[in-house]
Order: structure tokens, then C-alpha cells, then sequence
């Protein structure tokens, strides 16, 4: 037994000499920002999650940056890191000239995406798929067919709730907003294909942030085989299409991006061809938001809007005003109608900026780089903080409050460094239009035709932004 603790004793003060010699190493480099590497193994790892439990999950930023600076060093999740809450230098990580900075993804993501995910490509390839999404997600035909079916569903879906006696906001709205998606990128309507994808998918999600250790049991392993079934569903749907494509001497209008990954195949040239399996990843990656992203951003929107009647009221007035006009009218809704209405875009982004759904990136710089005289060396990870940037009350008065009133004055600054829930440069997110149409269906439906009562409910904000509770309410539809 004896021999055992001093076993224990000698390999402890070993890790704790090496860890103080890298620690030495690190803090001696020229021009590493100031901070604190803190434990061996765990680094700062604690202090981070904890502050995820709060109601004010930036404080270990804020901590860190009123003692070193605005951009600081530190050890979270196993990695020793670089942190910007600065603005303008997080603006030249995104717009990465050069190809200096790649994603840097925890290993259950890349793990589960694969190598072929947008996520992991870099330099012209990354370049040609986010030109492919994005062409298709900001195409006009796109938007007013989307529009048709997020309406769909959104009156289908919500009229479903006034008869629960309670319903969960946060499991409610993936309904919605998966289904828009799947049926968008691969025209498949409801039914055992949609459904099979929807439980696949849960269960794939499940594994996104984990222990990455892969054997049978374990919780990437799962998630990776539920992957395996859904990419047989979407090869199959892949391969009738691209028969049906074969059999017909006719260009028909692309209407879903199966079509716009197919035209691409064939107006490449063999050398440039996207392989299949490529093709069929990156259909399901991105099926992410719609069953991630998307719904938060609902449920945060009607968590705020609840929170404070003066703003709910604001955007019933403005949407009522819509409704009434294409009542008089008798004419069905354009995409146009939705994303002009200026309180309601208010609302989105300020649930956007005090949501912070996507907190951060997360990049390795691939050479030195110098950045507002900050050295970033060659091989280190970098985190770009977006939600010290939103929570800073040098950049938003009153940080924590919800007031879409803000923008009305800020206006013009929607598109500066200071905003960035879609990031920014190259990786700019390409379905940023796609959400604020959702958001502004979804709103418009819900505040025209129901009251709802939120029970009481806090925010999450680690590991991914949620509702503890899943935010319960109780819906009554109102008669207009
Ligand atoms: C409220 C909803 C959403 C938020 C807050 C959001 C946020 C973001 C952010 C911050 C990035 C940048 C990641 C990085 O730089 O590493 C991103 C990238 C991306 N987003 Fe979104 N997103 C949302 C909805 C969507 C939707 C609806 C789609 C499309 C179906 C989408 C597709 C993508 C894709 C494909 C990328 C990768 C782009 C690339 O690396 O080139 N997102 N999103």
C-alpha cells in the first residue's frame, strides 16, 4: 500500500515539474498575451463551465479581461488557448487573409461531421460549398418557397398547442424547424423518411459534445452509427434523383439543394467533382440548425418577449398592422412582407445579441501572426469571444437588458464588428437570411392569433445555450 501512494506521490510531483516548465516556456515567448495556464491537466477548465451555470456565463471572460486585457491566455476543455474579447481583432480572425486561422472544432464534432464536413475544409474547396449554400439559401425562388412551407407549419404547429394544456417552447419549435429544412434541402415531405431522419438525427445530436472515445457503448459511438443509418436514407433519395435526372431530356428548375449539388456535379469537370459521400455529409450537416440553432433562437425570443410586456405589445401592433393589410387585401404573404418590418427585425437581433447561441469560434492559427500587437504562435488555438463583444457595456448600454429600442438607434451598427451572432468574413454564416425569415414567420404567426403565460424558467448557457426547463407555457388563441 505504502509503496503504492509513494507511487501516487512521485508521478504527481513529476506532471507538477513538467507542467511548471511548459508553463515557464509559454509565459517566456515574446508578446504571448497575459493570463494564467491555472492547473495541470484542467487548466481553467472549472472556473469556465461554472460560469456557463450563471445568469452571467461571460463573467470569466470579463474576469479575465479587467486583470490582463482585452485579449488574454488561458487552459479550457484541454487546451492551452488564446481568448479575444476584442472586437477588431476578432474581426481579422474571421476575415482570416491568408488562410492563417482553420477551424478548430472540440474531437466529438470533427469526429461526427468527418473530414469532409465545411467545418473542417479549408482554402478553395471551403470557398466553392459556401458559395454553393449560400447561392441557394439566398436565392429569391428559395426564399418564397420557403416561405409558403415555414407558414405552413408554423399555423399548423401552433395550432396544435392551444389544445395542450401545457406545451415546451424549446421541443415544440423543432417541429417546426426541422422539417422546413429537411423538405429544403431534399424535398421530402412528411412521413417515414422525415420522421426516421427526425430520430436518427436526435440521437446523432446527442453526440456532438462528448468524451470522444469510440467503441460499442459509448456515446460517440452511437451517435456515429445513427449517422451510418441516416446516410443511407439520403444516399438512396441522392441516387432516385439523380436517376430521375438521367431519364429526362429536360433542365428542370432546381428546387431543393440536392438539385443544386447534382447541377453542380454535372457542370464540373471530373477533377472538380464533389465525390457522393461528400455530397451526402454535408446534406445532413446541414440539418444542424434546424434542429439546434433555430429552435433556441425561437424559444430565447419568446423567453425575452415574455420577460417584457412593453416590447411584446410594440410587435403585436406592428404585426396586427400586417395582418390587417393583407386581410383587406386578401393577398397571401411575401418574404419581403416579413423581414420589412423594422421592430420585429429589432427583436430578432437584439434576442440574437443577448442570446449568443454561437458564443464563439474556434480557430488554430497555421503560422505566427501579430494582431493589434498580439502574438499569436504558430499551433495555438484561439477563441473568438462574440458574446464578450455583445455583453460589453462599452458596446451596448445596459448590456443585460432586452431592448429591441436599441437598434432603432444604433442602426447602421447591425453590420459592425461589434454584432456578429452569424460570425463574420469567409465563414460568414450562409443561412443568416433564411433565419430572420423563420424567426419573423414564426413571430408574426404567433403574436396575431395567441397569448401565451411562460411559467418561470432560466437560461443555460453551457455546454450549448438552453432553457433548463425547456420554457413551459400555456397558449389561448385570441379571437381578432
Ligand atoms: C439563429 C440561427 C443561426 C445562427 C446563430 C448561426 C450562426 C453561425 C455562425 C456563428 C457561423 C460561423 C461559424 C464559424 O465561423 O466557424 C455559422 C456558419 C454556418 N451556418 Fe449558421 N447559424 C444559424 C442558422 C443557420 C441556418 C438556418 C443554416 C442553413 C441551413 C446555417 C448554415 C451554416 C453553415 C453551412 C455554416 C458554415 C459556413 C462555412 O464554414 O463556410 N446556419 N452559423
Amino acid at each position: 500500500m505504502e509503496w503504492l501512494i509513494g507511487c501516487w506521490v512521485f508521478i504527481g510531483i513529476l506532471v507538477g515539474w513538467y507542467w511548471i516548465k511548459e508553463k515557464k516556456k509559454i509565459e517566456t515567448k515574446h508578446g504571448l498575451p497575459k493570463g494564467n495556464l491555472g492547473w495541470p491537466f484542467i487548466g481553467e477548465t472549472l472556473e469556465f463551465i461554472a460560469s456557463g451555470y450563471t445568469s452571467r456565463p461571460v463573467s470569466f471572460m470579463e474576469k479575465r479581461r479587467s486583470l490582463y486585457g482585452k485579449v488574454f491566455r488561458t487552459n479550457i476543455l484541454g487546451t492551452p488557448i488564446i481568448v479575444s474579447t476584442d472586437p477588431e481583432v476578432n474581426k481579422v480572425i474571421l476575415q482570416n487573409h491568408g488562410s492563417t486561422f482553420i477551424p478548430a472544432y472540440p474531437k466529438s464534432i470533427t469526429e461526427l461531421f468527418g473530414k469532409n464536413s465545411i467545418l473542417q475544409i479549408n482554402g478553395t474547396l471551403q470557398k466553392r460549398v459556401h458559395a454553393l449554400i449560400g447561392g441557394f439559401l439566398r436565392s429569391p425562388q428559395l426564399k418564397a418557397r420557403i416561405t409558403k412551407e415555414i407558414e405552413h407549419s408554423v399555423k399548423f404547429t401552433l395550432s396544435t398547442w392551444k389544445d395542450m394544456h401545457e406545451i415546451y417552447v424549446q421541443d415544440e419549435t423543432k417541429k417546426i424547424t426541422f422539417e422546413v429544412l429537411v423538405e429544403a434541402l431534399m424535398s421530402i415531405g412528411p412521413g417515414e423518411d422525415m420522421k426516421f431522419l427526425k430520430r436518427e438525427f436526435e440521437e446523432f445530436l446527442k453526440g456532438l459534445i462528448c468524451i470522444p472515445i469510440k467503441f460499442p457503448g459509448t456515446r460517440l459511438y452511437k451517435s456515429l452509427k445513427a449517422k451510418e443509418r441516416m446516410l443511407k436514407v439520403v444516399r438512396r433519395i441522392v441516387e432516385e434523383r439523380k436517376t430521375a435526372l438521367r431519364n429526362t431530356n429536360e433542365k428542370p428548375p432546381i428546387i431543393d439543394f440536392v438539385d443544386v449539388l447534382l447541377r453542380d456535379i454535372e457542370e464540373s469537370s471530373e477533377m472538380q467533382r464533389l465525390p457522393s459521400d461528400f455530397i451526402t455529409g454535408n446534406i445532413i450537416e446541414l440539418m444542424v440548425p434546424g434542429e439546434e440553432t433555430m429552435p433556441t433562437a425561437m424559444t430565447l425570443a419568446v423567453k425575452f418577449l415574455s420577460d417584457c410586456p412593453v416590447a411584446l405589445e410594440k410587435l403585436m401592433e406592428e404585426n396586427m398592422e400586417l395582418k390587417k393589410q393583407k386581410t383587406d387585401s386578401s393577398e397571401g404573404y411575401a418574404w419581403t412582407d416579413y423581414m420589412s418590418m423594422q421592430f420585429t427585425q429589432n427583436v430578432i437581433s437584439e434576442t440574437l445579441r443577448l442570446a449568443n447561441i454561437i458564443n464563439a469560434v474556434w480557430r488554430k492559427a497555421l503560422k505566427d501572426v501579430e494582431i493589434k500587437g498580439y502574438s499569436i504562435p504558430q499551433g495555438w488555438c484561439v477563441l473568438a469571444s462574440f458574446s464578450s463583444v455583445h455583453m460589453n457595456e462599452n458596446n451596448y448600454e445596459n448590456s443585460y437588458r432586452f431592448d429591441p429600442w436599441r437598434w432603432e438607434k444604433m442602426g447602421a451598427a447591425v453590420n459592425n464588428n461589434c454584432f456578429t451572432p452569424f460570425g463574420g468574413g469567409q465563414r460568414l454564416c450562409p443561412g443568416l437570411e433564411l433565419s430572420r425569415l423563420e424567426l419573423s414567420i414564426f413571430l408574426h404567426h404567433l403574436v396575431t392569433s395567441y397569448r401565451w403565460v411562460a411559467q418561470q424558467d432560466e437560461i443555460v448557457y453551457f455546454p450549448t445555450v438552453k432553457m433548463k426547463r425547456k420554457l413551459p407555457i400555456r397558449v389561448t388563441p385570441i379571437s381578432t
